[in-house]
């Protein structure tokens, strides 16, 4: 047997018991006659204690002979510990030695394996296996499990089944490149892997699987940012029979479930705002709600005072921020260039200040007096107001991103608070000015809002709707369309002729000749919901075995060249 208990779950109660516990060393301390050892595994540590008179010289030189990260399984009695640790639970407690084995040598770790490490990002990652020693790492990936656990009872309680889905595919157009795979058998031809599932869920609802769930890899060729990794996992969704109110309530009800379940916190009633609403009062269609500051409108009012910057703009947005009026002129600019940076991209920033007195301090005071400039702001008194302006879109989302900032250095986003939101009402399609073509908002089966597209496609709303946290997008989903005609519309709107959207899309327009169910659904992104739950932005750390900012994973040296004969088989020649 190779242990009676693992090194987490001795206490006080088990005193005088015989015990054999394995881990890997952690610590040693050696004081000569007397020597401790922490031994860790994932649940946990334990005190080893070998006291040289009580001991055998073999034992003794065994444990003289450790080193960190050895395997090793210990035998002994559990004893009170003289000074208790009551940062653990395992503190009231040591193992009086009786024998040690060492089951594995180790070689000296590269980096600390403590909760503060000593190693870079890099270094990490090429031993990830090491890291997820650690105990950050560790209990996010147990956070994980805990969290998927969670889900799927709540939707086995709720009648879903999970049904597997292939890898290797056709391509899904879910907005960005796909990864695809050559085939050998068939000579010049190639799989994508999916973007997601979602042809193959509606297949099914077709197929008369009413309720369907998966938790699936997918795998998206985009650029990565700290929430986006090459190969992710959604939970992903599907109903017949079900209109908006239907999944969002039953969707709620699973966020809830796993709020209440993994954290013990209740999200309260989630917020809905519509997409156009969003964008005008956060500039974003994924807006942190955890605090106000809300955009305020000055297009009208703020034109007309020789201010030329103002009258030749289409819009001018702007918010106040709360003890803002206590900002240096040395913050102030600090805020200026980061609007002005080309990730941004604003021309300038205009700032108005309401002291604590009442009076009115502005980059704009050759041009307003202060009652106007208190007009345009509706500010109270502490208040900095901060306004830009410009083209519309792109105004509302340079301040959409400098609110996000300002709510950074107020601290106001990590305050241990979730703040759920649907934002519903998207337009159906977007207009793109570089290929001069429309493109879904969603996706190309999104149903429109009532089945009709109106004259004006872009004018058209979707029956989509999108779950967000912390200013997260979480989940997506929408009421498909389930009639043939309708899509072909959709599909001729996104401009593929009747053609290329049989050769595409025939098998799903065939499908939808036989009875297909009203349906729709949503997909959650499992990893960014774990992280944020963790009130992390970057989702690489509840992932086992993530890529690097390049795609990489460093640790098994992948992407990598493959040889001539592979290509040979697969009858490819790299330009
Ligand atoms: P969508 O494309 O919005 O919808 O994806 C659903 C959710 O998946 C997560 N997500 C990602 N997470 C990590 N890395 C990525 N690269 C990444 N891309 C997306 C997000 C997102 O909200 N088939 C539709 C769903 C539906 O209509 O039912 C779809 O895939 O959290």
């Amino acid at each position: 047997m190779y242990r009676t208990h693992n090194c987490g779950e001795l206490r006080k109660s088990d005193i005088n018991s015989n015990i054999i516990i394995c881990g890997w060393v952690q610590r040693i301390r050696n004081k000569g006659f007397l020597i401790w050892i922490d031994l860790r595994d994932r649940y946990g540590i334990t005190q080893v204690f070998i006291d040289s008179e009580k001991t055998s010289p073999e034992v003794i030189s065994i444990a003289k002979s450790l080193g960190r990260e050895f395997v090793i399984s210990v035998r002994g009695k559990v004893i009170e510990r003289q000074a208790p640790n009551n940062k653990i639970p395992t503190g009231e407690i040591e193992i009086s030695v009786e024998n040690i084995e060492i089951l594995n040598k180790s070689e000296v770790p590269p980096f600390t394996i403590e909760n503060e490490s000593d190693g870079g990002d890099e270094l990490r990652m090429k031993y990830r296996y090491l890291d997820l020693r650690r105990n950050p790492l560790k209990n996010n990936i147990i956070f994980r499990n805990d969290l998927t656990f969670e889900i799927r009872k709540y939707l086995k309680e709720n009648g879903f089944i999970d049904i597997e889905t292939p890898y290797l595919i056709k391509s899904t157009p879910e907005g960005a490149r796909d990864f695809v795979v050559p085939s050998r058998i068939n000579t010049g031809e190639f799989y994508a892997l999916p973007q997601s599932p979602q042809t193959f869920k509606q297949l099914l609802m077709i197929s008369g699987f009413d309720k369907y769930v998966q938790i699936v890899k997918c795998f998206r060729d985009e650029d990565l940012r700290a929430d986006r990794q090459p190969e992710f996992t959604q939970i992903d969704c599907e109903m017949s029979f079900v209109d908006q109110e239907d999944v969002i309530s039953t969707f709620e009800g699973m966020v809830k479930h796993v709020f209440d379940k993994c954290l013990d916190y209740d999200l309260g009633k989630f917020k809905r705002i519509p997409y156009t609403d969003a964008m005008e009062r956060y500039g974003s269609d994924k807006p942190d709600t955890r605090f106000d500051m809300q955009f305020f409108n000055s297009s009208e009012k703020a034109k007309g005072n020789g201010f030329k910057i103002f009258d030749d703009s289409e819009a001018i947005y702007g918010f106040n921020v709360t003890s803002g009026a206590e900002l240096s002129r040395k913050e102030i600019d600090s805020y200026i260039d980061w609007v002005k940076r080309p990730q941004i991209g604003a021309l300038g920033l205009i700032w108005i200040k309401h002291n604590m007195d009442g009076s009115i301090k502005s980059s704009i005071d050759k041009f307003f007096d202060a009652d106007q400039l208190k007009d345009l702001t509706n500010s109270n008194p502490g208040d900095i107001s901060f306004i830009i302006s410009g083209n519309k879109k792109k105004t509302l989302t340079q301040l959409g991103a400098l609110r996000i900032e300002v709510a950074e250095r107020f601290g106001l986003r990590n305050n241990g608070k979730f703040d759920a939101l649907w934002v519903t009402d998207f337009p159906l399609f977007e207009w793109d000015e570089d290929s001069k073509s429309y493109h879904s908002m969603h996706h190309p089966f999104t149903s429109p809002v009532n089945g009709i597209i109106t004259d004006n496609p872009a004018d058209t709303f979707a029956n989509a709707y999108d779950l967000v946290i912390n200013g997260n997008e979480i989940g997506g989903g929408s009421i498909r369309i389930h009639n043939k005609e309708l899509q072909q519309q959709v599909f001729s709107i996104l401009g593929f002729s009747e053609q290329e959207a049989l050769e595409q899309f025939g098998f799903l327009l065939n499908a939808f000749k036989y009875g297909a169910p009203p349906h729709g659904g949503i997909a959650f992104g499992l990893d960014r919901l774990v992280a944020v739950m963790n009130q992390d932005e970057s989702i690489r750390d509840y992932i086992a075995f993530p890529k690097n900012n390049s795609g990489k994973d460093v640790m098994i040296d992948s992407p990598s060249k493959i040889d001539n004969q592979q290509l040979d088989d697969l009858n490819i020649k790299l330009k």
